[in-house]
């Protein structure tokens, strides 16, 4: 602070700093004490807070503070607490058969919400985010199953080992080509597709009259029933479709059946078994099992 003062203000009867602009002279105003007060209490605080928390760094650790606190060591805890709280039901998804975890409401809320979280992030790409599929991509939720029985222990191997993937175990689904293999001809092509759809129901494609019906039975009956099955029912250990129902993985039209008797189809569905933990692969089985179920 300046020592020197000039000649007291006429006005005021304060000093003034001696500076002088046009005639305008400085008024040598202390600073407010308040000013004074507030600097010291924040430095205060400041070594209160040195003294109490973690603060310096030093060479290798830091300064710990008098109260221990620290944020690793909360966040630490926190994790565990939500995985002791998770792990409450984790484990009995795991140990309880999937039966008893599928009959229990409360658990299975927990296991749905997990469950629709690894679904979108694993399998919606290709089922879709409500698991309803697309052309090639079977709907999950139509009880239509390609594989087993549609129990959760049927759908969590099919999710293991997938489906023509390249796991050693993986489930094979092999629609032949017939056209492009010349195992059938044009012909015989136009007539089983023609049965293959009158199964269904589905409106005739324009020439499937009765008589190219029935020559398709024949063809169905010589060259489809040992893996369709002799009422084309299916054979789900085999991923064969049943054709006499209204899903169609790839499209019931006269066309899109024809170019499936004529090419074959092969669905690929990778395998998770190495990527998903048996706890993951488990919730989705659970889950994708739900699905099928109305909504409690
Ligand atoms: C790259 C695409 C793709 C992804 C990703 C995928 N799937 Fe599939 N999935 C398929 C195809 C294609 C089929 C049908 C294969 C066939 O034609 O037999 C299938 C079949 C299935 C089946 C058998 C359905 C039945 O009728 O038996 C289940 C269950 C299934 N998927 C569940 C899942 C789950 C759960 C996930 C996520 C972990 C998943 N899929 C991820 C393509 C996929
Ligand atoms: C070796 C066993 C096998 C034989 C023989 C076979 N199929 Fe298939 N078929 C399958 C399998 C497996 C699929 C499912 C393919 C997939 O999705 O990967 C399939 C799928 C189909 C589909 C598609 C169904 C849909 O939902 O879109 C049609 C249609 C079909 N077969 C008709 C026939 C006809 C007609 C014949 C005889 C000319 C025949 N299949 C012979 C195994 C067979």
């Amino acid at each position: 602070m300046s020592s020197y003062t000039g000649k007291p203000d006429p006005v005021t009867g304060r000093a003034t700093t001696g500076h002088e602009w046009n005639g305008i002279e400085e008024l040598e105003t202390p600073i407010p004490r308040l000013v004074f007060f507030f600097l010291g209490a924040a430095f205060l605080f400041a070594v209160i807070c040195w003294i109490l928390y973690p603060t310096w760094p030093l060479v290798w650790s830091y300064t710990r503070g008098v109260l221990g606190t620290d944020q690793r060591s909360v966040v630490t805890r926190q994790v565990e607490e939500a995985a002791a709280e998770r792990s409450a039901w984790t484990a009995r998804v795991m140990d309880e058969s999937p039966a008893d975890v599928a009959a229990d409401p409360a658990l299975m809320r927990l296991v749905n919400e997990a469950g629709h979280t690894l679904f979108v992030d694993n399998c919606a790409a290709c089922h879709g985010t409500r698991a309803t599929g697309g052309l090639g991509f079977p709907n999950l939720t139509a009880k239509a199953w390609l594989w087993g029985d549609g129990s959760p222990e049927a759908i969590e191997e099919t999710i293991r080992i997938g489906i023509n993937s390249t796991n050693d175990d993986t489930r094979a689904s092999q629609m032949l080509a017939f056209g492009r293999d010349g195992v059938l001809d044009t012909q015989k092509i136009d007539a089983v597709v023609a049965y293959v759809r009158s199964l269904s129901g589905l409106k005739p494609a324009a020439g499937d009259d009765a008589a190219r019906i029935e020559a398709g039975r024949q063809v169905f009956a010589d060259n489809c029933a040992s893996c369709h099955g002799e009422e084309a029912k299916g054979n789900r250990d085999l991923g064969a479709p049943d054709l006499t129902d209204a899903n169609w993985l790839y499209g019931s039209d006269a066309y899109s059946v024809f170019t499936t008797v004529y090419g074959g189809r092969q669905g690929h569905m990778p395998h998770w078994g190495a990527r998903l933990s048996p706890l993951d692969t488990r919730i989705l089985a659970l889950y994708v099992h739900g699905l099928t179920r109305p909504a409690q």
